[in-house]
Order: C-alpha cells, then sequence, then structure tokens
C-alpha cells in the first residue's frame, strides 16, 4: 500500500488527507482527521462511497465483472477447487500445499459433531420457526457450549473457533431442516466430503439408505463456493462491527447470520423464486417488466442489480452453467421456471430501463431455481447461504482482530431530530 496526500476545499477551508492506495481498485482519501481539522463529519448513508477497512481477502471489480477470492479469479476456483480450499485461502490466504489440504479437512471434518445438549435446545423453539430463525439461535447459542474458544486475544482460540464455526454450521444448518420436517436429526458421517455430508444430514432418514448424487454435491459446493465471501458486504460488515467491540466469533456469526435473513441481501434467491413463479409463463413476463420500471409501483425485478456489480455478476454464469447440470441430472428437459427464468433475462438485459442503470442478474436469479431442483425448501435457501458465507465471515472477523489498526466501530451522525429544550413535567402537558 502507497500513500499520497489529496487536498479539496470547503468553503475557504482547504484540507489536506492522506490518499492511500491498495493493490488494484480505486485509492481511498483517509479522512481520520476530517473532524479533527473542520469540525464536519462525512456524510455517506449506505456506505456508498467509504471503505470501512483494509482487507487483503476478496476483489470484487463491479465494473469489469470481477471477483477475486485472494487474487484467483471466482470462476477458476468454482471449477477447479473444492469448498474447504476455498475456505483455507480465505482464512490463511494461500492455496494449500496437497498435505495443509489434508490436514485442514481432518480439522474440519473432526469439528462438524455439536454438542448432545444442542437437540434438547432445538426443542424449545416452535417445530414451525423459519430455519434462518433456528439458525440464528442456533449459531448465538454456540458461545454457550464452547466457553474454551471465546478468547479473541488468543490465537489458538480463535483458530479453533473457525473450525468449529465452518465445521457445524453445516450440521446446525441440517438440524434446522429436520426440526422443521419433523424427522429426526442425522449425525455427520466423517469420510464424506463436505457438501455430500450436508446433502446426507438434510435428506437421509433412519430407515432407508440414502445415494448421494455426486452432481448434486458437486453443485451444492460450488454454489458454497460461489457464496463464500463477498468484500464488506452488509452482512460481514456486521460481522466486523459486532466483533469490533471484541463479541467472541460465535456471537458475530450470529448477528451475521441475522443481518444476511434481509430480502435485499441473503433473501434475494428466495424472493427470485418466488417471482419467477408468481410470472409463471413467458406472456406474463412485460407486465411485470413495466411493473418494475414504475416509480410508484415498489416492486423490483427479484434476482436483478447489485450495490457493486455493474455488469453480469461473474457468479450469475457459473450458477446458470450449475443450473442446467443439475436439471439434467434430474432429467428435467423443461422447466417452466427455467423457461421463464431465460426469457425474463433476455428480455431485461435488452430494455433501455435496465441497460441505462445498468442491472444484470446477480447470484440469486439461477441459485433459486437450482436450489429448488435439488429438493430444497424455499425457506432453506438464506441457509444454505450462510453455510458458506461463513467461511467469509470468520476469515474477514480474524483479519480484522489481527489487525494492529483495528478499534470499535463507531459511526457519527448528522442529527436532525428536536434542538436542546426543557422537560415538561406530564401535568403541565395539555
Ligand atoms: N428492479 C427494478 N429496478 C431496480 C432494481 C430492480 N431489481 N434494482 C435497482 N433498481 C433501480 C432503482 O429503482 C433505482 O432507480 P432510480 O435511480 O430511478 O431511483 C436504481 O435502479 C438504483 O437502485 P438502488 O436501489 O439505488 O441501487 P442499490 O445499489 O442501492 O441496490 C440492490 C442494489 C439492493 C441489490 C437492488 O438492485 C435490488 O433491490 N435488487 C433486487 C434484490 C436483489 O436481487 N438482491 C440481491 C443482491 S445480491 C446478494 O445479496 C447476494
Amino acid at each position: 500500500m502507497s500513500a499520497t496526500t489529496g487536498s479539496f476545499s470547503i468553503g475557504d477551508t482547504t484540507v489536506t488527507m492522506p490518499v492511500k492506495t491498495g493493490s488494484i481498485g480505486p485509492s481511498v482519501v483517509d479522512i481520520g482527521k476530517l473532524y479533527a481539522s473542520t469540525g464536519m463529519f462525512t456524510y455517506d448513508p449506505g456506505f456508498t462511497s467509504t471503505a470501512s477497512c483494509e482487507s487483503s481477502i476478496t476483489y470484487i471489480d463491479g465494473d469489469e465483472g470481477v471477483l477475486l477470492y485472494r487474487g484467483y479469479p471466482i470462476d477458476q476456483i468454482a471449477e477447479q477447487g473444492d469448498f474447504l480450499e476455498t475456505a483455507y485461502l480465505l482464512l490463511y490466504g494461500e492455496l494449500p500445499s496437497p498435505t495443509q489440504k489434508k490436514d485442514f479437512d481432518y480439522r474440519i471434518t473432526r469439528h462438524t459433531m455439536v454438542h448432545e445438549q444442542m437437540a434438547r435446545f432445538f426443542q424449545g423453539l416452535r417445530r414451525d420457526s423459519h430455519p434462518m430463525a433456528v439458525l440464528c439461535a442456533s449459531v448465538g447459542a454456540l458461545s454457550a457450549f464452547y466457553h474454551d474458544s471465546t478468547d479473541i486475544s488468543d490465537p489458538k482460540q480463535r483458530m479453533v473457533a473457525s473450525f468449529r464455526l465452518i465445521g457445524k454450521m453445516p450440521t446446525l444448518a441440517a438440524m434446522a431442516y429436520k426440526y422443521s420436517l419433523g424427522q429426526p436429526f442425522i449425525y455427520p458421517k466423517n469420510d464424506l466430503d463436505y457438501s455430500s455430508n450436508f446433502l446426507r444430514m438434510c435428506y437421509a432418514v433412519p430407515c432407508e439408505d440414502y445415494k448421494i448424487s455426486s452432481v448434486f454435491a458437486r453443485a451444492l459446493d460450488r454454489i458454497f463456493i460461489l457464496h463464500a465471501d463477498h468484500e464488506q458486504n452488509a452482512s460481514t460488515s456486521t460481522v466486523r462491527l459486532a466483533g469490533s467491540s471484541g463479541a467472541n466469533p460465535f456471537a458475530c456469526i450470529a448477528a451475521g447470520v441475522a443481518c444476511l435473513w434481509g430480502p435485499a441481501h441473503g433473501g434475494a434467491n428466495e424472493a427470485a423464486l418466488k417471482m419467477l413463479m408468481e410470472i409463471g409463463t413467458v406472456e406474463n413476463i412485460p407486465k411485470f417488466i413495466a411493473r418494475a420500471k414504475d416509480k410508484n409501483d415498489p416492486f423490483r425485478l427479484m434476482g436483478f442489480g447489485h450495490r457493486v456489480y455493474k455488469n453480469y455478476d461473474p457468479r450469475a454464469k457459473i450458477m446458470q452453467r450449475t443450473c442446467y447440470e443439475v436439471l439434467n441430472e434430474l432429467g428435467i428437459k423443461d422447466s417452466p421456471l427455467l423457461e421463464v427464468a431465460m426469457a425474463l433475462e433476455k428480455i431485461a438485459l435488452s430494455d433501455e430501463y435496465f441497460i441505462e442503470k445498468k442491472l444484470y442478474p446477480n447470484i440469486d436469479f439461477y441459485s433459486g431455481i437450482t436450489l429448488k431442483a435439488m429438493g430444497f425448501p424455499v425457506s432453506m435457501f438464506t441457509v444454505l447461504f450462510a453455510v458458506a458465507r461463513t467461511a467469509g465471515w470468520i476469515a474477514q472477523w480474524k483479519e480484522m482482530i489481527e489487525d494492529p489498526s483495528q478499534k470499535i466501530g463507531r459511526p457519527r451522525q448528522l442529527y436532525v431530530g428536536a434542538p436542546k429544550r426543557d422537560y415538561v413535567p406530564i401535568s403541565a402537558r395539555a
């Protein structure tokens, strides 16, 4: 990172601030001393122009449609790597050697079981709870079960907590699913790879054998890779903000799960699939396009648009291919949903409104169809996203804790409320 300075004027005052340059991407103006020199704060709701931290984990070029994990393009990782290799890369910064990979897989696999008392914890939750509510509660509860890895100042405890979270997240997610069905929990099986194990925990029942489809396992693994990290998005920033106060990693990841649940973030694939079902047939598409363009209608084309990508989301292309592979495995030649999705994509991409606003399909556009075809109910979509994103959340949390310049996150505000006024006793109020 190199640093120069830049000057700008506010009224009659000229301020000079350091300009920091990263390895790639836009430089940043370090405004840390702005208040001291001008008495003013900056104002940027939604952080559209604000870098909240330095990070060397993930890089996005939204205009070019580029996503890199530790410098490696997402398509190369998704085609050639696996999810645990991706998690290792995010955590440690480099691809593992064969020995390191074997050791990492072993460690994560040995942390897949959860405390037996967790099963009873689930029973306190309503059977019809949304699985994200169950996941939020159970991940948060991990801090009550694993006290020996909550001291964030101890690097060993930080690492154990990371292994525990990546290892146990699929187990908790599958338990949330099984609980909603009223089926018994299926224990993890350590001779299976991460994604096959998750499929088995979700779909196996004790009374018969479950045959794991290698195409499904590969598709799920790819979905996990594509969702593993995405720079300083809302849930990752939530994890960092929670962690900045020194909160333990299980509590921080629970905060991330809560943020991910929102329809503008992790809930978008659920919303995209519901929208495709609502559209129903290709003939209805123009009606929905017109609604999306109508300023007086709050309707938006779900699965379109992204805060950062102003080009095709690079993950969407891989997701589209994966979607075909899954449908092909199932022998589905004519999927009405896929037909609507492809026609909608084509129409939207040639529409002036979407072109002008640079609204392209995002990853959620095809992931919903894929997950539905694999048998996951819509309510589980964001849960699967959370399983994958745990790797990124933990890597980002660890990076923040290990950054010597780290301090508690504490934004400022532009106060627009009542100025100071005197309290009026209730007896004197009309
Ligand atoms: N359909 C129709 N119009 C849209 C859409 C859409 N999906 N997305 C944005 N626009 C329009 C807005 O109305 C706005 O128009 P205006 O300039 O006339 O006011 C303009 O495009 C810019 O939109 P913003 O909301 O300001 O853009 P922002 O970067 O804040 O929002 C977001 C990005 C939230 C993703 C938005 O595009 C959206 O709501 N998309 C649908 C939900 C979705 O698919 N979310 C998934 C995100 S990916 C992820 O989380 C993994």
